[in-house]
This record gives C-alpha cells, sequence and structure tokens, in this order.
C-alpha cells in the first residue's frame, strides 16, 4: 500500500551542501516527491515536531540544532516522499538514528556525527510510522502545497486574512 513519509533535510546538511547527493540517494528508492520546500523552522514547530522529546536532557540542543543555531544555517529542507512501503525504503536509506550506530554506507552513517554535548547531528530526519507521518506531514504542509490527497481536508472561507500576493 502507498505510504507518505516526512523527510527533513536538516541544517547541518544545508551547511554541507549534501542537498543533491541526498536526493540521488532517494532517487534509488523510485518513490515520488508529492511536496519541497525549503522552510524557516519557528520555535514553535520546532517543539511541536519532537513533542515526544521534551523530557530529555537534550531537547533543548535539538530544537536549536533543528532551528539552524548550532549551523548559522536557518533552514530546512522539507519533503514528502510517497509510494510503497515508504517509510521502510527511506529509514533504511537513512540509517539508524544514531550516527555512530549506523551504517557507514548510509546517509546518517557517512555523514552524521555526535556533538560533545551529546546531540545526534545525523543529517536527516524520517517520520518513524504511519501514525507519526501524518502527524508530521500536517505539520508541516498545508493540504495545498501536496499534490495528491493523504488525508481528508475541509474547506473554510476565510475574511480579513492577511497574505502576501505578487505585486
Ligand atoms: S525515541 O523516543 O527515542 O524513539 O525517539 P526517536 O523518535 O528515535 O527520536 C529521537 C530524536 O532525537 C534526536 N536525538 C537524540 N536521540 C537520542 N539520543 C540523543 N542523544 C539524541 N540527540 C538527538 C534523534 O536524532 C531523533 O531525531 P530525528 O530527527 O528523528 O533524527
Amino acid at each position: 500500500m502507498n505510504q507518505a513519509v516526512l523527510v527533513i533535510i536538516k541544517p547541518d546538511g544545508l551547511k554541507k551542501s549534501l542537498t543533491g547527493n541526498i536526493l540521488t540517494r532517494f532517487s534509488e528508492t523510485k518513490l515520488e516527491i508529492v511536496a519541497a520546500k525549503i522552510a524557516r523552522v519557528s520555535e514553535e514547530t520546532a517543539k511541536e515536531h519532537y513533542q515526544h522529546l521534551k523530557e530529555k536532557p537534550f531537547f533543548d540542543e535539538l530544537i536549536k540544532y533543528l532551528r539552524g543555531d548550532l549551523h548559522d544555517r536557518h533552514k530546512v529542507m522539507a519533503l514528502i516522499y510517497w509510494g510503497k512501503n515508504a517509510i521502510q525504503k527511506c529509514r533504511e536509506l537513512a540509517g539508524s538514528t544514531n550516527p555512530e550506530e549506523a551504517e557507514s554506507t548510509s546517509i546518517r552513517g557517512s555523514y552524521g556525527r555526535i556533538t560533545t554535548s551529546g546531540v545526534y547531528e545525523n543529517v536527516i530526519h524520517v517520520s518513524s510510522n504511519e501514525a507519526e507521518a501524518e502527524r508530521e506531514l500536517k505539520l508541516w504542509f498545508s493540504p495545498d502545497e501536496i499534490i495528491v490527497d493523504l488525508y481528508p481536508v475541509k474547506e473554510t472561507l476565510e475574511k480579513e486574512h492577511r497574505r502576501k500576493t505578487w505585486a
């Protein structure tokens, strides 16, 4: 069955110019990219993304890392891959969460490291299961930004909603 998975190329991946390399690796999966963007990460989004880790001793550093404070690169690339067994395929290419335990040929094994304060700088995030993928995708993308219908949507008419359009 088709699955959607969120992949985030974190600020260290962008700083080290690994984007092309990582996308090439993922293209081996033959999965389809159905959404992609470069985004600044607000404190709110970062904390919501890692909400299940808020009691961990590394939480504050993890938030700084995702927001780019550790690399002076305040952006990430967020993508949704879609297709058969998308989660397993992307997680296999990513390698173990701990970059020192990741297979040396995996993305994290090739490019990740652990900082002196114990935070995994593991270059990419990949959703861990279908429930997490749904939660994360809905946090990072609006329905309009995704080219397939992944989950039910509702339409609302927003009055006096301030937004920018091309002048
Ligand atoms: S859990 O609860 O352990 O299963 O959490 P998990 O979903 O694996 O995500 C852990 C995320 O925190 C990042 N991180 C660390 N985890 C464990 N130990 C240390 N020291 C640590 N430092 C950072 C880890 O990389 C996971 O984030 P993502 O973005 O998924 O890689």
